[in-house]
């Protein structure tokens, strides 16, 4: 997955970024095997504290997974048969298994043109006397409104669980996401901007009764939720994977800067109306380029383009998971516009730590030319 070896250009780059950490994590993983700590030991421990700084919650639990922590949460938060959770069509499909997997039904509200993300604005027509739950998804690592949303979530009683699992690094109004609801979500899937070298994921609590709670949920012991007992189940992290992702947290403003140096040239070259948007410093929003998507018109023609010139690229969400198999679980509530066009239309272009600037500007230059001529 390295773009050192031919002139390719991969999307990712999972070799370069983990080269300057590979003696330590050698070194760790050595210690780990001498002294027999392979899952929930001292490097769990200390990852989980680690985290809940950075994310500024109360506490933070190690979990196998993205989706191992938003079922959790879900389920935590009392999402079982019937139950309603307003979310988005715009998003990875692990966002919506969970809910299904405890019986609850996605509703789904349509999403912004400008940044892709759920439109605050529609979601309290979706409200039922069913629903419990609003799961913003800060997609591609780009904050949602949640000044909105928790408001809505207040007036009405809701809880809100951020999927974060794509915005590690993230600010909106200058606080982290993952910081805003109840309980969130983070993946350390590989691709990720702060990721283990395995699966591995992370609950947050805003308060530490539901983080006990999440503690024995994913060691096989039951709790009682809203008077039911509920039983546990295997949703440990292990040691090798806290290691390796403590060490990337180590280095993340460094890689930080690294993605948003490409960002900046694709900013230069890509019309705004074509791209994810920049947020004002005044703002105090922060996107940390999990992706860098942009939106054309004939988006088949600059695939060719781009497998032609040797660049790798992803197509999103297409279709919109309103459209998907699982939609059969599902509620739609209002027209879908939005999310059918950001399918049709959306790409995301190489951006990681090791893309250099000629690739970046060469990549730029030819998503450029596109939209000016097509
Ligand atoms: C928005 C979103 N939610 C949930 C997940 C699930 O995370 P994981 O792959 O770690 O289970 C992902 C991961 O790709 C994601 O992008």
């Amino acid at each position: 997955m390295s773009n050192k070896t031919d002139n390719r250009v991969n999307r990712y780059d999972l070799v370069s970024p983990m080269m300057p950490c590979r003696e330590e994590l050698l070194e760790g993983i050595d210690r780990l095997i001498r002294t027999g700590s392979y899952i929930l030991g001292n490097e769990c421990t200390v990852l989980e504290k680690e985290m809940a700084e950075a994310v500024e919650c109360k506490d933070a639990i190690g979990v196998a997974s993205g989706s191992a922590a938003l079922y959790l949460a879900l389920h935590l938060s009392g999402v079982g048969p019937g139950v309603e959770v307003i979310t988005t069509p715009y998003t990875f499909v692990a966002t919506i298994e969970a809910i299904i997997r405890l019986g609850g039904i996605p509703v789904f509200v349509d999403i912004r043109h400008e940044d892709l993300n759920i439109d605050h604005e529609l979601i309290e027509q979706a409200i039922t006397p069913n629903t419990k739950v609003i799961m913003p998804v800060h997609i591609f690592g780009m904050p949602c409104e949640m000044d909105t949303i928790t408001a809505i979530a207040e007036k009405h009683g809701l809880d809100i669980i951020e999927d974060n699992c794509q915005a590690f690094g993230s600010l909106y109004h200058g606080k982290p996401c993952g910081s805003f609801s109840r309980m969130s979500a983070l993946s350390f899937y590989p691709t990720k901007n702060l990721p283990g070298i395995g699966d591995g994921g992370m609950v947050f609590c805003k308060n530490q009764d539901d983080a006990d709670l999440i503690r024995k949920l994913r060691g096989h012991q039951a709790v009682r939720i809203n008077g039911i007992l509920r039983a546990g189940w295997n949703s440990r992290i292990d040691e090798i994977q806290s290691l390796a992702i403590r060490i990337r947290l180590s280095r993340f403003k460094d890689e930080q800067a690294d993605r948003d140096r490409a960002a900046n040239i694709y900013n230069n070259l890509i019309p705004e109306s074509n791209r994810l948007p920049v947020p004002s410093k005044e703002s105090g929003n922060r996107v940390t380029h999990h992706q860098y998507w942009v939106r054309v018109d004939n988006r088949d023609k600059l695939a060719q383009t781009l497998s032609d010139a040797n660049v790798d690229f992803g197509v999103y969400y297409d279709p919109a998971l309103h459209q998907d198999e699982l939609s059969e679980y599902c509620r739609v509530a209002g027209k879908m516009t939005e999310a059918e066009a950001a399918g049709s239309q959306v790409m995301a272009i190489p951006i990681h730590q090791a893309l250099a600037d000629s690739d970046a500007q060469r990549i730029g230059e030819l998503v450029r030319d596109h939209i000016e001529n097509v």
